[in-house]
């Protein structure tokens, strides 16, 4: 009799939202700091080997921008600096995309071709839509320079040129 109360409670705790799959999509929608002209859209998917993170970016300077995900999921101030430093909750160095030491954030670049237009498709295998990497109610950042992927903390990239917040979407 008390194995099958412990069972019962089991089967209804397994409905509940504690136990809910976590989001299988997000989106950040990218808008100009001040005095930039900078927008697009990032979409964020789960797949078994990470995050599939596909952008598409126009307004940008040719050649290549730091791409990243910072701390904060707020784009209010101006200088997109209300989204804090890069998102970082395993405390490491700044790196690459592939690299060991790495910020979760660190997505390194995307490059803008001459028509300004910037498009990238890859799979993060550190970025997350659970845990404590998850990336979701964080903002993403491009910069108006390159991120060397080594300079500390930042990869030296310079200004913030957009801004947008880590949104969940409506799974298909
Ligand atoms: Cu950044
Ligand atoms: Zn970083």
């Amino acid at each position: 009799m008390k194995a099958a109360s412990v069972c019962a409670v089991l089967l209804v705790s397994g409905a509940s939202p504690a136990f809910a799959e976590p989001p299988s999509r997000a989106v950040a929608v990218l808008r100009p700091t001040t005095g930039h002209s900078v927008e697009g859209t990032v979409t964020f998917s789960r797949t078994a080997a990470g995050v599939r993170v596909q952008a598409h970016i126009a307004g940008l300077s040719p050649g290549r921008h730091g791409f990243h995900i910072h701390q904060f999921g707020d784009c209010r101030s101006g200088d997109g600096k209300s989204a804090g430093g890069h998102f970082n909750p395993t405390a490491q160095a700044h790196g690459a995309p592939g690299g060991a030491q790495r910020h979760t954030g660190d997505l390194g670049n995307i490059e803008a071709g001459a028509d300004g237009v910037a498009k990238l498709d890859v799979v993060d295998a550190r970025a997350a839509f659970e845990g404590r990497e998850s990336i979701l109610g964080r903002a993403v950042i491009i910069h108006a320079k390159a991120d060397d992927l080594k300079s500390q903390p930042t990869g030296d990239a310079g200004g913030r040129v957009a801004c947008g917040l880590i949104g969940v979407v409506k799974s298909e």
